[in-house]
């Protein structure tokens, strides 16, 4: 049936101190947000994952949340991303993906989750299929808002570092925001750091482009279980 609001176009005409504004209608800003979300790759586990259901346990939980709503609020007009790291279990996930999930469904723009780990399996699959590897590449570094699941996670090769150098790089030039999650340490020098793993000049890009904050609280996973 078509919406009463507008007749279908999917535009409403607002009439505003003698200015006319066209608007989208309501009814399209759902079928639009819908569309993004089923598109955005947010995994089926963390589909459910909001900021109203993470409950904070500890004071780096509970600034976490506090900046990726914050996030949430200003955006699109948030000066920098989040890097959330931390050990197992703690919400990072959670709280990228609520974030993502808040942004489309409630400002109505696209923003793509993409696992890190996958991401490489992918590009990797697709050098002996027709698939593009720039297509694959290019869907990830140019995205409006980009979720950077896991980095880290992967099996340690010169490949992995080039393909991070490369999105973190692009969007570092481009100024698109991203939030990203990892076990590796910002913190401390050692063989769990950031730097270790990855090199210099993406580790100094990352502190311009992100607000890193550190997540540490009971294994979630683990407790479950328990
Ligand atoms: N504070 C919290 N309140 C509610 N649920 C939580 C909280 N922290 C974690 N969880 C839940 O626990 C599970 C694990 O959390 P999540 O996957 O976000 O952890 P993570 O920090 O990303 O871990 P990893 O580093 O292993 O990827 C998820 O189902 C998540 O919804
Ligand atoms: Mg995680
Ligand atoms: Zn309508």
């Amino acid at each position: 049936m078509e919406c009463q609001i507008c007749g279908g176009s999917g535009w409403i005409i607002e009439e505003k101190n003698g200015r006319r504004t066209a608007k989208r209608c309501k009814c399209k800003f759902l079928l639009l947000s819908k569309e993004y979300l089923s598109s955005s790759g947010i995994p089926l586990r963390y589909r459910k994952c909001k900021f109203k259901n993470f409950k904070p346990e500890t004071p780096y939980q509970l600034k976490a949340l506090k900046e990726c709503k914050e996030f949430f609020f200003l955006y699109p007009f948030t000066e920098k991303g989040i890097l959330l790291f931390g050990p197992p279990g703690t919400g990072k996930t959670h709280l990228a993906a609520a974030t993502l999930r808040n942004i489309i469904e409630h400002k109505g723009l696209k923003g793509t989750f993409c696992d890190f780990r996958n991401l490489l399996i992918n590009l990797r699959s697709s050098f002996s299929s027709s698939e593009s590897t720039k297509e694959i590449l290019d869907s990830v570094r140019g995205a409006p808002l980009l979720v950077l699941d896991d980095v880290g996670a992967e099996r340690n090769t010169e490949w992995a570092k080039e393909i991070l150098a490369e999105i973190i790089n692009y969007r570092y030039t481009e100024n698109l925001p991203t939030i990203i999650t990892t076990n590796l340490r910002f913190d401390i020098l050692s063989e769990e750091s950031f730097v270790a793993k990855f090199d210099q000049r993406t580790e100094s890009r990352l502190y311009d482009m992100c607000k890193i904050l550190k997540v540490e609280g009971d294994d979630r996973r683990k407790k479950r279980s328990l």
